[in-house]
């Protein structure tokens, strides 16, 4: 065997025992992705898709994991970054949203995005088409716009009681 054969045999094994290990850890791994609660509309029907595509994976329960966050370390970061997202607000569980929380929530997406704080630099350099385009932007702020009108109003007095949970 010539030793070309015998590199390229080795390097098909390498990819077998690698593949092999992530499949392993796929199984062994517990389903990291909790009930969906809710799946309907959010802001509009071109906006949803613009956060479908660059949100969920850290504000859902229906996080796409990609293989190497099967790997050690890298899963435990990327674990982290997800629930901490959820926390911070889950497109999955917004109907256990207050309208008010709603709005907040979407507001602050808004200045988040403007902002370029969202979605993280890290994420979006391993996930170049969540990048939101300056248009997309004037899209989901046109149809938040439309929607806030649409929405109940909030009462000016109710101010104090339910502020805080907010967060
Ligand atoms: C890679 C995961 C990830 C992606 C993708 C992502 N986020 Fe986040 N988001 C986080 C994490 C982690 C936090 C909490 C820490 C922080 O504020 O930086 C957060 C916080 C937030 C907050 C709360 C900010 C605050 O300071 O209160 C908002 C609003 C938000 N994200 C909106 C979005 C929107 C809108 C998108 C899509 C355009 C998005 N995020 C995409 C991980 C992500």
């Amino acid at each position: 065997m010539t030793s070309q054969k015998i590199g390229f045999i080795m390097v098909i094994a390498g990819f077998i025992v690698w593949g092999g290990s992530i499949g392993i850890a796929k199984i062994l791994v517990p389903e990291r992705n909790p009930p969906v609660l809710y799946q309907g509309p959010i802001i509009g029907k071109q906006s949803d898709l613009i956060l479908q595509r660059s949100c969920f994976d850290c504000h859902s329960n229906e996080t796409q994991w990609p293989w190497y966050s099967y790997m050690p370390i890298i899963s435990v970061l990327l674990a982290h970054d997800v629930a901490e997202g959820r926390d911070e607000m889950n497109f999955s569980e917004w109907s256990r949203y207050s309208v008010k929380k709603q709005k907040h929530k979407l507001k602050e997406s808004i200045e988040e995005i403007s902002e370029g704080e969202m979605p993280m630099k890290i994420y979006t350099w391993t996930h170049p088409y969540a990048v939101i385009a300056p248009e997309e932007l004037s899209l989901l702020k046109k149809e938040l716009l439309k929607l806030e009108i649409s929405m109940p109003k909030e009462m000016s007095s109710d101010k104090s009681r339910d502020d805080h949970d907010d967060d």
